[in-house]
């Protein structure tokens, strides 16, 4: 081998071993494999928002369990088989269940016009945003190119930062995939719309943290509200909006909530209510401007889409997001 060539081909292991753990999402990945994508999931999404105005809410935080759990390589969406232990079955799972046909329905219409291209995890990024901007929101850059898994963690879906976490503990479980306090902030932000049951935060109502009293940071009309929702002894699978002012719009109402005590769950108030907390001053800016909001959703979302991807030949591109290949 000459020098040349040996530099060369050490320059190119080099390269690829730089290329492997930097593997680059990019806006335009499917621009020449399949141009449509992203009008193809808008249609179906739109469709499905007819039957189910929650259908957004539910596909956005499918995105964000998947990117949580081994980062954003479609293994929520995978079913109990041989060798999979399916994450669905994890304690944090409720009200992802209506998501998964809506999954499905834009991956038969994918496979339709792009058969074999378009990875589930990438459309579970692209459903996201194109929920946010039905809902009101603003669109950002969805970078693209993730493969599938042909693994699933169950173990990982369970330990999902879970609503009565404390702030601290959510702050580290971020941190833990590289996101910071503000992304922390903006993304809790996605809870300006979908629902919650009773369980998830009814402890608030009666018995916050066996104290026998409701949570004192929650505000008392909003309380007596919530509590005929969820009567004691009730239905624990009962329903409330997470923003109780503009239920279904993608706006800056959840984080004057927070300003007013009136944020559902105990992980939303406590980004505003525990003191000395560095996401006061945060929520304080996103509920000023909703610019800001719509700015730092965007980065943020696009942090979270970028948590361990599969890239390159790892992986493999499902033809349905249910089971491996
Ligand atoms: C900060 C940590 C988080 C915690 C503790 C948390 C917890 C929860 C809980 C308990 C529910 C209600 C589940 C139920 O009762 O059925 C929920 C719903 C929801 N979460 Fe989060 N979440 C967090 C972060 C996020 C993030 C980062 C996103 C997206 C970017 C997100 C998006 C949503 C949406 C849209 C809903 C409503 C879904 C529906 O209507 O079915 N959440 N979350
Ligand atoms: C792209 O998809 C949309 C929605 O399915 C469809 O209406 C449109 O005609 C498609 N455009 C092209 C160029 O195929
Ligand atoms: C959610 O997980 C629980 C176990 O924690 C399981 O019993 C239940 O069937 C799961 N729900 C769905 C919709 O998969
Ligand atoms: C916070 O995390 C620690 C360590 O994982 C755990 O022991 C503790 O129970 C968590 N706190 C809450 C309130 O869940």
């Amino acid at each position: 081998m000459s020098s040349f060539s040996l530099k060369l081909s050490i320059m190119f292991a080099i390269f690829s071993l730089f290329s492997r753990s930097n593997a680059q999402l990019s806006a335009t990945f499917y621009d020449s494999t399949c141009p449509n994508v992203s009008a193809v999931v808008r249609g179906v999404l739109e469709q499905a928002a007819q039957n189910d105005v929650r259908i957004g809410a539910r596909l956005i935080r499918l995105h964000y369990h998947d990117c949580f759990v081994d980062g954003c390589d479609g293994s929520v969406l995978l079913d109990n088989a041989d060798g999979i232990d399916s994450e669905k079955d994890a304690a944090p799972n409720e009200s992802l269940v209506d998501a998964f046909p809506v999954v499905d329905d834009i991956k038969t219409a994918v496979e339709n016009v792009c058969p074999g291209v378009v990875s589930c995890a990438d459309i579970l990024a692209i459903a996201s945003q194109i929920s946010v901007s039905l809902a009101g929101g603003q669109a950002w850059e969805v970078q693209l190119g993730r493969r599938d898994s042909r693994t699933a963690n169950k173990a990982g879906a369970s330990s999902l930062p879970g609503p009565r976490e404390g702030l601290a503990n959510l702050t580290s479980k971020f941190s833990d995939v590289g996101l910071d306090a503000t992304d922390l902030v903006a993304l809790s932000g996605a809870h300006t719309f979908g629902q919650a049951q009773c369980k998830s935060f009814s402890d608030r109502l009666y018995d916050f943290q066996s104290t026998g009293n409701p949570d004192p940071n929650l505000d008392a009309t909003y309380s007596e509200t919530l509590r005929q929702t969820c009567p004691q002894g009730g239905d624990e699978n009962a329903l409330a909006n997470l923003d109780l002012v503009t239920a279904n719009d993608f706006d800056t109402s959840y984080f004057t909530n927070l300003q007013n005590k009136k944020g559902l769950l105990q992980s939303d108030q406590d980004l505003f209510s525990t003191t000395g907390a560095d996401t006061i001053d945060i929520v304080n800016r996103f509920a000023n401007s909703q610019s800001e909001f719509f700015d730092s959703f965007g980065q943020s979302m696009i942090k979270m889409g970028n948590i361990s991807p599969l890239t390159g030949s790892s992986g493999e591109i499902r033809l349905d997001c249910k089971r491996v290949n």
